[in-house]
């Protein structure tokens, strides 16, 4: 780890590191998800849901640059990489055959559930660790992964 004067337990830092570059991968993975889905879909919803995605694209970047700054302001190194991201992620792979726009909200909103329940969890880890800063990170992440997912199950009719 990198020199920090922050004055956390360099073994709370590392357990925080850990976490922060596993949702990492994920959010890096999910945003990645939203543009194929801001791209592909197709229909009579069209114009609705390809801005849409696209602001969930916006919103998670933002997270994403959240939790890497936070990865590096702990001393640690945020893993963000393609090749590094592929192996890490714990999300289900994103259909490339769909088209359909109800397809592509069934489709993100199976990941964002994935991503917030893992998300919600890590809050207490971080609690629990003793890092209230990275619970307060996770907590502001997971109120906005809340919306969005209500969003996209308000648009499937649920
Ligand atoms: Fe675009």
């Amino acid at each position: 780890m990198t020199f920090t004067r922050i004055d956390l337990g360099a073994n709370v830092r590392k357990d925080m590191i850990e976490i922060l570059n596993q949702r990492l991968a994920g959010a890096i993975d999910l945003a990645g998800q939203c543009k194929q889905a801001h791209w592909n879909v197709k229909g009579p919803q069209f114009a609705a849901l390809h801005l849409l995605f696209d602001t969930f694209h916006a919103n998670m970047n933002g997270h994403v640059d959240e939790i890497a700054e936070r990865i590096t302001a702990l001393g640690g190194v945020a893993r963000g990489t393609v090749a590094t991201v592929a192996k890490a992620t714990d999300l289900p792979g994103y259909p490339e055959d769909i088209t359909d726009g109800q397809a592509h909200l069934k489709a993100l909103g199976d990941a964002f559930a994935k991503f917030g329940k893992s998300v919600r969890a890590n809050i207490d880890d971080c609690d629990k660790a003793g890092d209230k800063d990275t619970a307060d990170l996770f907590t502001g992440v997971s109120r906005a992964v809340d919306k969005d997912l209500w969003m996209i199950d308000a648009h499937l009719g649920k």
